[in-house]
């Protein structure tokens, strides 16, 4: 029995950050809060008493994985983990059916996949909320992590700028959206060869994006600096030529000293210190990176609450 109230609105999903509106985004960052205080303080927060998270990994995960199930337990609910390996869909079983039946016998799903459309092809036949806990093309949920600890550090991102350095992968084009919704400036600067995708950032303006050739431009003034991999999970076939073309797309000390002076920096990790960043960057001062990491639960299981009861208090 649970007893919690239930949603009376539609079936929501959480496949991109600008699924939410920024009142939502805004409600889930508050709730994190909340939730995180009360871990803090060891004080059970059961809302979840009685429910299923199924998890879906397609590819790889330490974090995505740990902090979704320790939430979901946390939350007083259960877990199940299923990986391409060891369920059937790594036997060619369609994602339609994978998603009609599993929904049938969870209260929610997170899925890690490759293309965005196969998410969307699962949200399409599925019965409860999903979660993109990564596709090619988003990482929503880091997003909302890191706008909560930029939050914790530096107070509300609006009017910021944040730096982003290196490639035009997932993580890039969900600051774009997260940068459009609350108001922020992003400096982005990748490589030639991995530059953004025109059709991708059309109709985004000058205040919200803002494009440099140089890393050490992009960097200049911002208040967040982040990066990420060079080689983004699915595309190590192209390992050679990313490691020649992101040699000058380190994130180091001199390019921090050209930041604002309070800058903070992130990485959704997992990280190559020496190519992306820096030893002395990712483990020094301005490094919020563990903090970010642990905002991976906080956020989650706010968000994972008000997809299946909705607002709540
Ligand atoms: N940042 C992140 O999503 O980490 P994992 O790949 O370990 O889940
Ligand atoms: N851009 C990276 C993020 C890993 C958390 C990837 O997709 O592999």
């Amino acid at each position: 029995m649970t007893t919690t109230a239930q949603p009376t609105g539609p079936l929501r999903h959480f496949l991109q950050f600008r699924d939410f509106t920024r009142d939502e985004i805004d409600y889930v960052l508050g709730r994190a809060r909340l939730i995180k205080d009360r871990f803090k303080r060891y004080e059970p927060h059961h809302t979840l008493h009685d429910r299923t998270l199924a998890m879906v990994f397609e590819k790889a995960s330490t974090r995505t994985r740990v902090s979704f199930e320790a939430g979901m337990y946390q939350m007083g609910g259960s877990v199940i983990n299923l990986t391409a390996g060891d369920s059937q869909l790594g036997r060619s079983e369609p994602i339609e059916d994978t998603a009609r039946v599993v929904s049938r016998m969870v209260d929610l799903v997170m899925i890690r996949t490759f293309e965005q459309t196969r998410l969307e092809r699962f949200a399409s036949h599925s019965r409860v909320p999903v979660i993109n806990g990564l596709t090619n093309e988003y990482h929503p949920c880091q997003i909302l992590a890191d706008i909560f600890t930029f939050l914790e550090h530096r107070g509300p991102i609006q009017g910021r700028t944040v730096a982003w350095v290196g490639d035009a992968n997932n993580m890039a084009y969900t600051w774009l959206q997260a940068a459009e919704m609350l108001d922020f400036t992003v400096h982005v600067s990748c490589p030639a060869g991995y530059t953004l995708d025109a059709d991708r950032i059309q109709g985004i303006d000058a205040r919200h994006l803002k494009v440099f050739d140089r890393p050490e431009d992009a960097c200049r003034g911002a208040h967040l600096v982040t990066t990420d991999v060079w080689t983004s999970m699915g595309y190590e076939d192209e390992n050679e030529a990313r490691r020649k073309a992101f040699a000058d797309w380190c994130v180091d000390a001199k390019m921090m000293a050209l930041a604002d002076k309070e800058a903070l920096f992130m990485h959704c990790l997992p990280a190559h210190r020496g190519e992306e960043v820096t030893a002395d960057v990712i483990d020094g001062a301005q490094s919020v990176v563990w903090d970010e990491a642990e905002n991976r639960l906080h956020v989650q299981k706010a968000l994972m609450e008000f997809l299946v009861l909705g607002r709540q208090g």
